[in-house]
């Protein structure tokens, strides 16, 4: 959080408005659905790869401003299971993407720390992605920062499945298959997301109200936060502000009480009084 405000200018809009942020009671997961890249390509008569590449920028500034907030981990939806069902030269222009992102920033995510983890089912991925994802994820290992997770070629239910399966499995290797009882810190642990906290804040771009199979398990207690702004233009104010909005929110997991929010206080006007009122930039 400090070092997010050392690098902003003070008085600035996104200054002003990580000033208002509690640093006590930051996400310490945020999970993003980056939707929106074919529209925004659609809007300016462009092939949607170039969608995809502005949407990278977006995936930079978004990456930087987490970690310098200090999260634990931020995951974001690169490619979904579902995803193959989409023309091949849309699929190999996101490899090529992804693989210019990923020897671009290497040295952004050493000098912020960031270790870079791919979700999913990496093993259908083609030979060249695999070993770039690899090779990346390797040099980032010994980082101990902000996590980064690609969720690339994932799906939540694909990964229930093999967390189910890997719990069948150690089960059987043990010998004692027919004493297993599932429990869910028994598939906590076998998910992509072992060792992490579960998302505290679900961002979708683009306006859609739907999940799209990501994180089905982890987000069970998430707070889901929607913006009509497509992703290639979800800028780091975007994402004070969604913060600043999960700040606001009463969280209750299910029980009566909260903490946090003043009594009497409401905050949803909050939100609207001091990030509405801001001038633009
Ligand atoms: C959804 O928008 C976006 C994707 C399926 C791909 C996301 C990829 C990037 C942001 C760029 C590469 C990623 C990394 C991590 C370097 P859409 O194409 O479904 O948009 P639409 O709904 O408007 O058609």
């Amino acid at each position: 959080m400090k070092e997010l405000l050392q690098a902003l200018t003070p008085g600035e809009r996104d200054w002003r408005i990580a000033a208002q942020l509690d640093p006590k009671r930051l996400p310490a997961h945020i999970a993003i659905i980056m939707d929106g890249n074919g529209r925004w390509a659609r809007q300016r008569n462009l092939p949607r790869i170039m969608g995809h590449k502005a949407g990278v920028t977006a995936v930079r500034t978004t990456v930087e401003t987490c970690a310098q907030l200090g999260l634990e981990a931020l995951t974001l939806y690169a490619f979904s299971v579902e995803n193959w069902k989409r023309p091949r030269h849309e699929i190999e222009g996101l490899w090529r993407l992804l693989r210019f992102y990923l020897r671009n920033e290497l040295s952004n995510l050493m000098r912020n720390d960031i270790q870079l983890v791919a979700v999913g089912r990496l093993e259908s991925l083609p030979d060249l992605v695999q070993r770039e994802l690899q090779s990346v994820m390797d040099k980032t290992a010994a980082n101990r920062g902000m996590r980064l997770n690609l969720a690339i070629n994932y799906g939540g239910r694909t990964e229930l499945i093999d967390a189910v399966n890997a719990l069948l499995e150690n089960a059987r290797l043990e010998g004692n298959l027919d004493a297993l009882e599932v429990t869910e810190e028994g598939i906590s642990n076998h998910l992509y997301t072992t060792g992490l906290k579960d998302p505290d804040l679900l961002i979708r771009t683009s306006g859609e109200m739907r999940l799209s199979n990501f994180l089905l398990w982890q987000i069970a207690y998430a707070e889901l936060y929607v913006t009509d702004t497509l992703w290639p233009d979800f800028k780091r104010t975007d994402l004070l502000e969604a913060i600043f909005d999960f700040q606001n929110r009463e969280r209750r997991f299910g029980g009566l009480t909260l903490g946090g929010i003043l009594p009497g206080e409401s905050a949803t006007c909050l939100v609207d009084e001091e990030v509405l009122e801001l001038p633009l930039a």
